[in-house]
């Protein structure tokens, strides 16, 4: 079953067209690749997606119901949680608070309970601590939880982002470009902790160029270029399509 269907969405820039009358599907645990050349709209699909802008046109349905121009905390509290293509960390927060702040979405306690701090509100956090432990452990952070988030090596703040949006307690996790500016080392191990993420039951889309990764990584790829899908498919099945060679070497 498809957990995100979209169908037909545009957003426009002024005269730029940005994204093009995009349609496709993700099934439920699956792993999907979006790819296509700088500027060719990728980005803007998942602020699309995750609320950051509402589409001109087109609908967009997230298990079953119609999700269009919901405001992206909304969209996170039903399960659709993304990381961005420039980490987007609190610096002077350690690690830990770091890994904490998504979970916060998903506080039971009210406002007058944690101002109070009432005891079912120092259990809660309790657990929060004991969870996010665990999700910075598994990642190798657990070493790191004390330490400013702007101190740790730029790898491990890649690290601390799907932390973070791990402890958020997504269905439907996006992420932009997670693998940039890491060396070969880094990337693979990346790519090891997004196979361990779906395992655990959440559907992935994951922007990337490298197509390494990609290989090792996506069930299935869709292409955009000029904010237009022009492949969809297996990615052994992509690389090879002519349309999307031309749109990489620029002749499309
Ligand atoms: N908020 C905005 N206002 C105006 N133009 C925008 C805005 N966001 C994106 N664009 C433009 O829309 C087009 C698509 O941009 P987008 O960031 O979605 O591309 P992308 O595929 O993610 O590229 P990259 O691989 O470089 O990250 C580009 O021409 C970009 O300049
Ligand atoms: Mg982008």
């Amino acid at each position: 079953m498809a957990i995100l269907s979209v169908s037909e969405i545009s957003r426009h820039f002024g005269g730029l067209i940005a994204v093009d009358r995009v349609s496709f599907d993700v099934e439920d645990g699956e792993i999907l690749a979006i790819i296509g050349p700088n500027g060719a709209g990728k980005t803007t699909i998942f602020n699309l997606i995750s609320g950051f802008l509402p589409p001109a046109e087109g609908r967009i349905m997230f298990k079953g119901e119609r999700v269009n121009g919901r405001p992206p905390h909304h969209l996170a509290r039903k399960g659709i949680v993304r990381t961005f293509q420039n980490a987007r960390l609190f610096k002077n927060m350690t690690v830990l608070e770091n890994c904490m702040v998504g979970m916060h979405l998903h506080n039971k306690s009210g406002l007058a309970a944690i101002s109070l701090r009432l005891s079912p509100v120092v259990a809660e956090e309790a657990s929060f601590i004991k969870k996010a432990c665990q999700i910075l452990d598994r990642l190798g952070l657990y070493v790191r939880i004390h330490e400013k988030a702007g101190d740790i090596p730029f790898g491990e703040q890649r690290l601390l982002e799907l932390a973070r949006a791990e402890a958020s307690g997504p269905d439907l996790l996006l992420l932009d470009e997670p693998a940039a500016g890491l060396n070969l080392l880094e990337t693979q191990q990346l790519a090891r902790q997004i196979k361990r993420i779906r395992q655990s039951g959440i559907t992935i889309i994951i922007i990337e160029h490298d197509m390494r990764m990609i290989m090792s990584l996506a069930d299935r790829v869709v292409v955009i270029s000029s904010g237009q899908k022009i492949a969809e498919g297996p990615p052994f099945a992509v690389q090879n399509d002519p349309a999307v060679i031309d749109a990489y070497l620029g002749v499309a």
